[in-house]
């Protein structure tokens, strides 16, 4: 396939334009402009969720057929991760092929079934859109490496070596973010080439308005297969310094440079990420998904950021750029540490214009959220964390296995590890596949995810009892715990949309807040982050509340019970919810 100006045939553009319109007539979730904000957005590893055909791979088919569990979850959206053609070296995200399903996964009727069958259920599914680069076997860059003068020639960042004393060089020591020099020397063109990520994932020349058209015709591919939105991976990397400018050395305490996990120098990533000309392709990005009138879609972007300022300029100074920027300053804060995460959340809450935030735990590059605590209290630990997402004012993103407790199963022996980073880093970096482990069904074969001899990663062996039929019989499962407070986050109008007010401001040890709709109803919500019992008292008359009584809406098992706001008990990482009466 040789797709630049892809050559459809007249049959099949026919038939996908039709299938396409028949997913947008049956729109519910996104003909409501805002069906987005304050939703419940839930990430699937396509890979690792639902086998439906035995070869230990989950593909688009298993995720329909559990479309009903992620209902009764009570999800708006699905992220699913890259599921178009690949070689697969990062597992989807180094794109063959924009236009269709990796067979793995399915094929194209299969996604537009499950667009279908989602939609019905009122969820939207939302496509990764891997913009920063492509495969190195994608006939754009095949073109492109085959000569300096063929019509892609500048599609890619190609770039002539450096000779230091007679000897080759990369341009400069700019690196992989997967290790080692970001420059691939070409043999062919004599030249070498950017990866930001692998070798095999050559970087797109943004500044290239051909490559931008190419860009903005896939979006509308998958818009007219009915997508509620789209994930943009590694938005903000799309653009680097025009003149090539070394990157600046980390220094550590003894103010010498870091090393990496591949002994390489560490560098900023002053001159290669996050330039400002990402923000004309993002409201280009947006242009385009408005050119569907009969529905919402959106615009989400991974980004990893260092202020709330800049996280604040990605939803574009007229709010034309993203929907939702990843606000990845709450969820991955290192350690549990109130004043911190009161200190981000009250930023997302006052310095975004008002915007919506998303927040984020964990994701398939990130260990699970099981990370913070191993001890006897992660379950408590999880519902607290439950909490923290969805109680706030925010978009909510889960990850799926969050809502049983799935645990981060880090491979123990280099032979078994599959992500490439986990391979080239070992010991010191191993990789992403503990995260990425299959979904945990039951307590059966392959905990229920599949009938394969050998699933593509290892069953954890926590499936015997964290698993989603063993949690389904148990009242008091975190299951249980995320099905209500999803349910109550869509239901109390206070908690679905009310400001967010931090409160007992100068308190350690328990983050607590007030949700407070526009009606006056309003919410306490309290949440102890140490293993040890702590008691709270509230005093809201500064928000304009006289009263001390407050109605439980949810607390932790086994939490006594309260009717004023002057004591409420919490138990190790314990959760009070109350509606201030
Ligand atoms: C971010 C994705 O989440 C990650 O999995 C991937 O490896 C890189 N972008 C490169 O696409």
């Amino acid at each position: 396939m040789h797709p630049a100006v892809r050559r459809l045939s007249c049959v099949f553009f026919a038939l996908a334009l039709a299938a396409g319109l028949r997913a947008q007539s049956t729109s519910a979730v996104q003909q409501n402009p805002n069906w987005w904000k304050n939703a419940v957005i839930y990430e699937i590893y396509p890979r690792s969720f639902q086998d439906s055909n035995g070869d230990g791979i989950g593909d688009l088919n298993g995720i329909t057929s559990r479309l009903d569990y992620l209902q009764r979850l009570g999800i708006n959206a699905i992220w699913l991760t890259p599921i178009y053609p690949s070689p697969q070296v990062d597992f989807g995200y180094d794109i063959s092929d924009y236009y269709s399903i990796d067979p793995q996964y399915g094929t194209l009727a299969d996604f537009d079934r499950l667009v279908a069958e989602a939609r019905k259920r009122n969820i939207g599914i939302i496509m990764d859109l891997v913009l920063n680069h492509t495969s190195d076997q994608h006939p754009w860059f095949k073109e492109s490496a085959s000569s300096r003068t063929n019509p892609k020639a500048d599609w890619y960042m190609w770039r002539d070596p450096k000779y230091v004393n007679g000897h080759r060089e990369p341009p400069n020591n700019w690196l992989s973010v997967f290790g080692r020099s970001a420059w691939q020397w070409d043999p062919a063109r004599q030249q070498y080439y950017y990866h930001r990520f692998y070798i095999q994932q050559p970087d797109l020349n943004w500044n290239n308005p051909q490559v931008r058209k190419a860009m903005y015709d896939v979006e509308r591919f998958w818009i007219r297969h009915g997508v509620a939105g789209f994930r943009l991976d590694a938005i903000t990397a799309l653009f680097e310094d025009p003149q090539d400018r070394d990157e600046p050395y980390i220094l550590g305490p003894d103010g010498k440079p870091l090393l990496d996990a591949w002994g390489d120098k560490e560098v900023e990533s002053t001159y290669t990420d996050n330039l400002p000309e990402v923000h004309d392709v993002l409201r280009e990005l947006r242009q385009v998904a408005d050119e569907t009138t009969s529905r919402k879609v959106i615009l989400i972007g991974e980004t990893y950021l260092d202020s709330v300022s800049d996280l604040r300029r990605m939803y574009g100074a007229h709010n034309d750029e993203l929907e939702l920027p990843m606000d990845m300053e709450v969820g991955f804060i290192g350690k549990l540490d109130v004043p911190l995460f009161r200190a981000r959340i009250n930023e997302a809450e006052t310095e975004i214009n008002g915007d919506q935030p998303l927040f984020v735990f964990d994701n398939h590059d990130n260990h699970r959220w099981d990370r913070f605590v191993t001890d006897d209290h992660r379950i408590d630990l999880g519902r607290m964390l439950a909490a923290v997402l969805f109680a706030s004012r925010d978009t909510a993103m889960m990850y799926y296995g969050d809502e049983i407790g799935m645990v981060t199963t880090v491979p123990t022996r280099k032979e078994d590890v599959r992500d490439p980073i986990g391979i080239t880093g070992w010991p010191k970096e191993k990789g992403r596949d503990g995260e990425r482990t299959p979904m945990q069904w039951d307590s059966g074969i392959d905990a229920g995810f599949s009938a394969a001899a050998k699933t593509w990663l290892p069953i954890p062996p926590s499936y015997k009892t964290v698993n989603v039929a063993a949690e389904e019989r148990d009242p008091d499962s975190i299951l249980r715990w995320y099905e209500q407070i999803i349910a109550l986050k869509k239901s109390d109008p206070a908690l679905h949309s009310g400001e967010e007010i931090m409160l007992n401001t100068t308190d350690n040890n328990v983050l607590s807040w007030l949700r407070k709709s526009p009606g006056g109803e309003a919410v306490v919500v309290a949440c102890n982050f140490t293993a040890q019992p702590q008691t709270v008292s509230f005093d809201l008359s500064a928000q304009g509340i006289s009263g001390d009584r407050v109605k439980t809406l949810m607390k932790s098992p086994g939490e006594a019970d309260t009717h004023t706001l002057r004591h409420i008990a919490l138990g190790p990482y314990g959760v009070y919810i109350g509606k201030v009466e």
